[in-house]
């Protein structure tokens, strides 16, 4: 009885320890990460880059960037395959759309893609990650 009880003292413990390392004890910054030269920046051309290897797309429009995830927000498919028109890029896998500026999805603009800050520096792109 007493072995069963330490058994389950103990799962009880590590548990809470994971909680613990999880459940905000750690605390995530994030800091600024190089990703490309400006100038290999195409106007409305779909760049993929991986800051700290997180698929991001870099996206220069009427000569101002945008940084959003390339995972789709609804099954995880690249954003990089799908289709760039006017601020909205479309999933190549169900089609969902979403605008580059936000990360809105269109038919439901709760769901959004994460958007990531980003800064120009000696010519050189970074992004917040
Ligand atoms: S994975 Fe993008 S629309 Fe389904």
């Amino acid at each position: 009885m007493s072995e069963i009880k330490w058994k389950i003292n103990r799962l009880i413990s590590s548990v809470s320890l994971e909680q613990e390392y999880w459940g905000g004890k750690m605390k995530y910054e994030p800091s600024w990460v190089f990703t490309i030269e400006e100038n290999e920046l195409q106007e409305n051309h779909v760049n993929m880059v991986f800051p700290k290897g997180l698929p991001v797309l870099l996206i220069k429009k009427a000569g101002k960037i945008y940084a959003v995830s390339s995972k789709c927000a609804h099954m995880a498919c690249a954003l990089a395959g799908g289709t760039l028109k006017d601020y909205i890029i479309k999933c190549p896998c169900h089609d969902w759309r979403f605008d580059i500026r936000t990360g809105e999805f269109l038919d439901a603009r709760e769901i959004k893609l994460p958007v990531y800050e980003w800064k120009s520096s000696d010519g050189k792109i970074f992004v917040k990650i």
